[in-house]
């Protein structure tokens, strides 16, 4: 059987059919993904009833797997999960519905936010891989917003004047904007803010895109009040509905997009329902631009 992928929305997204992700991959199916990830930047793989190594194995075919740790903040005593995957669920380390006011739920609330996973990091995310292991059907669905092409529908004054642009991108800041805190000491320090620019150019297609993220803070150089209001002008156009594609889970699927091409945020659910989502991100290959020591 052959991959063949259908497209799901005018601009972006596609379903994949005719490949079975428990299995090895040959070098023509890991290439095949990949030019359906570059076109699509989201594609879509059903009834994929995997385990946490079969998707670790499956992830490796596409770059290095990033470890979960400055992500959360989630003890390492209380992890659920291998440090290859991203505990994306409503669960505890017991498997039982994390608490309305526990930190680490309050704290994945941040996820309903518009963003692009590690973006926060130096060296940020090329894919994500989400695995749905028990999903909702009411609510929580994934919103993908192609970053392409809002970037393209932009007056090309804007495009100018965002060229060179530098964002200061940080955990403090989504999650600040929702008024979770305090953090710790130790988080200040591990959140600390990285750099990015906010116009990227994919490394194979050559496309441009806008690099937004709930998590940025400021724009270099900029006042804070100023660069927060410029950003959320840029997020306002670029997650308007003709450029969204929602993800409605069914069991078992597995959803890989690229966080270099799109933004995602999860939308919201009945909570009393267990959701267990686990994730795998693949890192990127470089920093979108250098780093500076924060003055
Ligand atoms: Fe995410």
């Amino acid at each position: 059987m052959s991959i063949t992928i259908r497209q799901l929305h005018p601009l972006f997204a596609g379903e994949v059919s005719g490949i079975d992700l428990r299995r090895p991959m040959s070098a023509a199916e890991v290439a095949a993904v990949e030019a359906g990830m570059d076109q699509f930047a989201v594609l879509v793989f059903h009834g994929q009833d995997i385990t946490d190594e079969q998707q670790v194995a499956f992830s490796r075919n596409f770059g290095k797997i990033e470890q979960a740790v400055g992500s959360n903040v989630t003890k390492p005593e209380d992890r659920r999960l291998s440090l290859d995957i991203a505990d994306v669920s409503n669960l505890d380390k017991d498997n039982k519905v994390l608490a309305r006011d526990d930190r680490q739920r309050m704290f994945n609330l941040g996820n309903r936010l518009w963003h692009s996973d590690s973006s926060f990091r130096a060296v940020p995310a090329k894919y994500s891989l989400l695995s749905g292991r028990v999903v909702v059907t009411d609510g929580g669905n994934t919103e993908f917003a192609d970053m392409r092409a809002a970037y393209d529908a932009l007056p090309e004054a804007t495009k100018a004047e965002i060229e060179g642009l530098v964002c200061e991108h940080s955990l403090l800041y989504s999650r600040g904007s929702m008024g979770f805190g305090p953090f710790t000491a130790e988080e200040l320090v591990t959140f600390k803010p990285v750099r990015q620019r906010l116009v990227r150019t994919h490394p194979v297609t050559g496309r441009k895109s806008l690099y937004l993220s709930s998590h940025i803070g400021t724009i270099v150089g900029w006042p804070m009040p100023e660069a927060r209001d410029f950003i959320r002008e840029l997020a306002e156009h670029a997650t308007q509905r003709r450029f969204v594609h929602a993800h409605q889970w069914r069991q078992h699927d597995l959803v890989i997009w690229d966080n270099r091409q799109l933004m995602h945020r999860v939308r919201p659910f009945d909570e009393t329902k267990v959701r267990d989502m686990r994730r795998t991100t693949i890192q990127g290959e470089a920093p979108t631009v250098a780093q500076q020591e924060a003055a």
